[in-house]
């Protein structure tokens, strides 16, 4: 059964047979290193990690394939944003991981960014989709003030229902595990379109949206399915 983040994300590599993975926001690599895949690419403005620390996590890792993939990763320590500006990846993606800057703006572009380099058949999980409480949901800067205590899962959750409102094209829903795991793939034309139950005027519509809101509709709005559900229709 597919329960975290890294199970997701390996699944959806074997299944396609996957190349070429990105993952924003990386941090310490906890998810990064332990992904096997030929090609795969991390992009976070600050990694949390040294070359003496990766040198560490490849040989903690002995399986070839595992150290064939960390030794063939790339690493660009810049934002999401300057790394889809400057770089312009001219590869497509199997599987992106979004877990970067936790604010609507910010993980909209990345999911954007992400459809415009996705395989025909990739997947897109973003982390961080199902905040349990206002105190998760606050900005960037209330949690800065905050002292980076406590979870924080910022407003991701909008960006799921951006691409819900307004991306026809995509079948989008969250499994709720793993602090909400977003999935988002491309909707094969010939398959009906999922109804979805809001009627969003625009963007800024859905960027005003409170706390109060989400709670009252959190299974609607998300299209929240329950774990073993997921797994029993995979
Ligand atoms: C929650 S951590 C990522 C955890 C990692 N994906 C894992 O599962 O182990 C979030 C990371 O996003 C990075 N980040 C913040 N702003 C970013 C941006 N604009 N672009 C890319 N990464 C960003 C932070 O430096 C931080 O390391």
């Amino acid at each position: 059964m597919l329960t975290k983040r890294h199970d997701f994300i390996q699944y959806f590599i074997n299944k396609n047979a996957g190349k070429n993975y990105l993952e924003i926001g990386v941090d310490q690599g906890n998810v990064f290193f332990s992904i096997q895949v030929k090609n795969k690419i991390a992009v976070d403005p600050e990694f949390k990690f040294d070359n003496f620390k990766k040198l560490t996590r490849y040989i903690a890792k002995p399986n070839r394939p595992a150290l064939l993939s960390n030794l063939n990763a790339k690493y660009f320590e810049i934002t999401s944003d300057s790394f889809f500006e400057n770089h312009k990846p001219t590869e497509k993606f199997d599987v992106c991981f979004i877990d970067g800057m936790h604010e609507f703006d910010y993980s909209t572009r990345d999911a954007v960014n992400c459809l415009n380099h996705l395989t025909d058949n990739g997947v897109i999980i973003l982390h961080d989709c199902n905040p349990l409480n206002k105190e998760e949901e606050i900005s960037f800067d209330d949690w800065k003030k905050r002292g980076f205590t406590g979870g924080w899962k910022g407003d991701v959750w909008k960006t799921i229902v951006y691409l819900k409102a307004f991306r026809k094209d995509l079948n989008v829903c969250v499994v709720d595990t793993d602090q909400g795991l977003g999935i988002v793939t491309k909707r094969n034309p010939n398959t009906p379109e999922k109804p979805y139950p809001f009627n969003f005027k625009d963007e800024a519509e859905i960027r005003n949206l409170d706390y109060a809101f989400f709670e009252q509709n959190r299974v609607a709005l998300l299209d929240l399915v329950d774990v073993a559900t997921y797994n029993k229709n995979l």
